[in-house]
């Protein structure tokens, strides 16, 4: 009797618990608006962070935002190990991940401070638009996997979730602003 039962309920799919992502995803949802409303109504004061060696703040920015997105690279590769896609015997992968994820961060914060508190939220350009909406989802999006990743009974969907929008959301950033700079501006620090 009880053998039959015990396996039966282990075949049973796991009850898919979204209750513990609520809290994850409204702060995260929190975190864009705020950032884009701040963006909006603060005056832009068209100065923030002085350019630390390189020709102007849109080079820093630019290769700041290459810095960071190359590091997301190593995160993408090194989330696939972690999560079995593919196959590496590298014991230190969790630690790369971490720590790629952090610098790639921490190299984000100034970037975005001169965009928000220089610039701000703008809409009339179909580029700077979609990179202000980018930028305010990726600090949301960012924000949720980092309140979902402690959690236990979790959907086995959401970190890759959370993560792969993260990735994306980056990707997209650097496109439509440090790619723009390199193919208008210019290579140049
Ligand atoms: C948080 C919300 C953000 C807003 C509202 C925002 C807004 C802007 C705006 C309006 C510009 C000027 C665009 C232009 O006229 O060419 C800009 C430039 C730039 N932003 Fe952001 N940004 C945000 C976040 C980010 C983040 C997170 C990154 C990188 C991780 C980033 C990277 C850049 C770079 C490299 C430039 C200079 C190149 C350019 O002018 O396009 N931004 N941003």
């Amino acid at each position: 009797m009880s053998d039959t039962n015990d396996t039966q309920v282990s075949r049973l799919p796991a009850r898919q618990n979204l209750a513990p992502l609520l809290v994850p995803l409204v702060v995260g949802g929190l975190v864009a608006v705020a950032l884009g409303v701040y963006g909006r109504v603060h005056p832009p004061t068209g100065y923030a962070v002085g350019p630390a060696g390189f020709s102007g703040p849109l080079a820093m920015k630019a290769w700041l935002t290459t810095g960071a997105f190359l590091l997301a690279g190593v995160q993408l590769f090194s989330a696939l190990v972690m999560w079995g896609k593919i196959r590496m015997n590298a014991p230190w992968i969790g630690t790369l991940h971490r720590w790629s994820g952090r610098v790639a961060f921490v190299l984000t914060i100034p970037v975005a401070f001169h965009c928000l508190y220089a610039l701000g939220t703008q809409f009339d350009v179909p580029r700077v638009m979609i990179h202000s909406l980018l930028g305010c989802f990726f600090y949301g999006v960012f924000t949720a996997k980092m309140l979902a990743l402690p959690k236990r009974g979790l959907p086995g969907w959401t970190l890759p979730l959370l993560g792969g929008l993260t990735f994306t959301a980056l990707t997209g950033l650097w496109l439509t602003s440090s790619l723009w700079f390199f193919t208008t501006i210019g290579v140049k620090l």
